[in-house]
């Protein structure tokens, strides 16, 4: 057991999806795992084991923003030797180039977080997503009859959903941010700092510059092509 997930070690595959939503990691567990088991509801942050065409995956929640990420993600790398983990997550468009319910896999991440600041000592890092697992889901996004258009480009993870400072996104559109969430950047940063494997796939749920949202019936037919997609990259 962990601080914060209450699994016996082996309980946890080395394949994780990681959602921000709880309720969202029970969904995926249900929905596409078979034989899955509950490992951990500690503070109500639900972790799934099942297989899915024969690979052992796991399902945690992450919690919303870099903080509660990292906690989940730091437990999942040390005491559970997890190698490989795959963010499902939603985000906001940040340009009229995305639509919702279209599709981002990170290749890298912004932030305007202060947590890499402290830990680069005021310097950058450049927090990049693993290639075998981008270069997977890029072809397993090509092979899927998919109803949304998938990118591939930058996300900016921000700390602060309700924005205090809007106009400071501006510079990060200006140079490549397609959408906004809250947690891509220091996922992987972890995963290179253990050495271990990360991929953030995120679907646009809103749109910062149209106001389009997404109903509950679309989240849920965009959210199952994303796990089609991070369930083959992160077997492949
Ligand atoms: N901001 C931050 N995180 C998000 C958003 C957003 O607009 N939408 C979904 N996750």
């Amino acid at each position: 057991m962990s601080t914060h997930i209450a699994a016996e070690p082996g309980q946890i595959a080395p394949i994780v999806l990681f959602p921000g939503d709880p309720l969202r990691a029970k969904w995926i567990a249900e929905t596409f795992l078979d034989d899955a088991e509950l490992y951990s509801e500690t503070r109500g942050m639900l972790g799934f084991t099942g297989t899915w065409q024969g690979h052992r995956v796991s399902v945690q929640g992450s919690g919303m923003g870099q903080p509660s990420m990292a906690i989940y993600a730091t437990e999942l790398f040390t005491s559970y030797d997890v190698q490989t983990i795959v963010r499902v997550g939603s985000c906001g468009a940040l340009t009229e180039k995305l639509k919702v319910r279209d599709i981002i896999i990170a290749n890298g991440a912004c932030t305007d977080s202060g947590i890499n600041r402290v830990r680069f000592h005021g310097l950058d890092y450049a927090p990049v997503a693993d290639f075998s697992l981008l270069r997977a889901a890029v072809e397993a996004s090509e092979r899927e009859p998919l109803e949304s258009s998938v990118h591939v480009g930058l996300l900016l993870s921000s700390d602060q959903f309700y924005s205090t400072r809007p106009e400071l996104t501006a510079p990060f559109v200006q140079h490549g941010a397609l959408g906004v969430e809250m947690e891509t950047s220091g996922l992987y940063t972890l995963a290179a700092f253990h050495g271990r494997r990360a991929l953030s796939i995120c679907t646009v749920s809103d749109h910062i510059v149209t106001g389009e949202e997404t109903t509950a019936q679309e989240r849920e037919q965009t959210f199952g092509d994303m796990i089609r997609i991070a369930l083959q990259a992160a077997t492949a």
